[in-house]
């Protein structure tokens, strides 16, 4: 089967990116991106596009208006796709069974209801979304219940892109994950998917495997990710006790070929929106399974995760008491990595609100997040949260020695990249700088160590 026409349903961090990689790749194919919310589709036709990633203006530039195509027409495209992507949002579940751990299918359910209305010809419905294992099931119930005239194949291709390099792990991804059913037509839909991404990925490098297996991969790969920072987060602890260098423990370990140098690298917590989400979702499966030290293993992650976070501001509440300073302080980075805009879950919003609940004030900057994204993040955990508790500045550069207290959240190459011995030696009252991990006096220090935090794969 050839596909000719292609629909992503979900303009976001995922369908974005991945669907402009395949419309490049696949000129004659024609590819839809649709979805619901009308601002973000006119963002996606212009300029400004509502994901920051390098490299991803230069590909939309190239496709849009060719072959990719950006809409909130869903019905129209839904109806003329030959195979569907679901890359919608499966956030953790806020209320009903499995509250703050489950994953929320709703947006999953409701494309498949939609999916199963409209269509009037065979289609391949493809699970972009991460989703609990046996998902793929659901959808299947869901397409064949609402509509009996139409063969429908479900296919589960995880996306393993990491924001802020995405069109690099698009470019040459590590592996391409298909999971479809072992039957004539389940091999044919995996086929037709293998096909487009034969365009740009050798062969070799496209795994294929059932539909469950390919689902549990995707949560498990990402626990496995976030399990390594844990491990080495907590170790960072450990070092501060003891007095070893958690960095030279880190490249000590990561130089054993069997464990590797990835992913080992200290920061205030990882952030993102899959890490959290996924684990939540491998305990909420492990425990309705009556695994319950499987699911205490991996929980164990997350709690490490928040200590960290929250180890790092007694740190600067505890630093600001002992020296007598002034209750304020220069948050430098929101984006949960850098090169993104994206602040799911980053530390800094954690960070700041145990500062704001400590009493002291924020100045913030980042160099893609938004004001008014600040302040949804800090109200979203926070009810009592007042705009005023922080002050986004434009220019934190300018007046940089007037503060006590900077704090890089986000490891940025603008704040790796600033001329910090010009500012410390400048400085005559006592000032701190936390680097993720340290606490630097800037009048003793002569070099801040930024090889410090977490930065990707490559
Ligand atoms: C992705 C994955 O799909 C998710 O499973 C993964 O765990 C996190 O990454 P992402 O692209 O980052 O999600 O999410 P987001 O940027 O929120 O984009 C989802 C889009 O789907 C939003 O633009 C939302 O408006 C859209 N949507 C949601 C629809 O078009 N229809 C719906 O019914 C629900
Ligand atoms: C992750 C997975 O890497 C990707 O494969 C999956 O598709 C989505 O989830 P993402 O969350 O975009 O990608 O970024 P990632 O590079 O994994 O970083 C996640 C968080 O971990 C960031 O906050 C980062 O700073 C932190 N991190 C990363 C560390 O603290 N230390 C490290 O050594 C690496």
């Amino acid at each position: 089967m050839k596909i000719k026409n292609i629909c992503c349903i979900g303009a976001g961090y995922v369908g974005g990116p991945t669907m402009s990689v395949i419309a490049q790749k696949n000129p004659k194919i024609k590819v839809n991106v649709v979805d619901i919310n009308s601002d973000k589709i006119a963002a996606w036709n212009s300029k400004n596009l509502p994901v920051y990633e390098p490299g991803l203006l230069k590909v939309v530039k190239e496709t849009r208006g060719k072959n990719l195509f950006f809409s909130t027409n869903v019905n129209q495209h839904i109806y003329e796709a030959d195979m569907i992507f679901i890359s919608v949002n499966t956030p953790t579940k806020t209320s009903g069974e499995g509250k703050g751990y489950a994953a929320d299918l709703r947006y999953i359910e409701s494309c498949a209801k939609q999916i199963a209305k409209i269509s009037k010809n065979n289609k391949i419905i493809v699970e972009k979304s991460t989703v609990p294992v046996r998902t793929s099931e659901k959808i299947k119930e869901i397409l064949r219940s609402n509509n009996s005239s139409v063969d429908f194949q479900i296919l589960s291709n995880p996306e393993f892109l990491a924001e802020g390099t995405a069109m690099r792990d698009l470019e040459i991804p590590d592996r391409v994950l298909i999971g479809g059913d072992n039957t004539p037509e389940g091999k044919k839909a995996v086929e037709a998917l293998v096909e487009i991404y034969t365009s740009w990925v050798p062969i070799e490098n496209i795994l294929t495997t059932n539909l469950w297996s390919s689902e549990l991969s995707k949560l498990t790969a990402n626990a496995f990710l976030a399990q390594r920072i844990s491990s080495i987060n907590s170790l960072s602890e450990l070092c501060e006790e003891t007095g070893a260098d958690i960095e030279e423990v880190s490249k000590a370990i990561g130089m054993d070929s069997r464990i590797g140098n990835s992913f080992l690298k200290t920061s205030v917590g990882f952030g993102g929106s899959c890490f959290q989400k996924d684990i939540l979702n491998l305990v909420y499966i492990s425990k309705s399974m009556g695994l319950n030290q499987v699911a205490d293993y991996w929980e164990q992650i997350l709690i490490i995760n928040k200590h960290q976070r929250d180890r790092f501001s007694k740190k600067i509440l505890n630093c600001i008491a002992k020296n007598y300073l002034e209750p304020k302080a220069l948050l430098l980075g929101w984006a949960f990595k850098k090169n993104t805009n994206d602040t799911r879950e980053s530390a800094a919003i954690y960070v700041a609100n145990n500062l704001i609940n400590g009493g002291v004030s924020i100045d913030i900057y980042d160099p893609k997040v938004k004001e008014s994204q600040v302040h949804r993040d800090l109200s979203f955990i926070n009810v009592n949260y007042k705009k005023s508790s922080v002050n986004f500045v434009d220019k934190p550069f300018s007046n940089i020695s007037d503060y006590n207290i900077i704090s890089i959240m986000t490891e940025w190459d603008e704040f790796k990249d600033f001329d910090w011995e010009n500012v410390y030696t400048k400085i005559k009252k006592p000032a701190f700088i936390f680097d993720g991990r340290n606490i630097l006096n800037m009048n003793k220090i002569s070099k801040i160590g930024f090889n410090y935090f977490g930065l990707g794969r490559r």
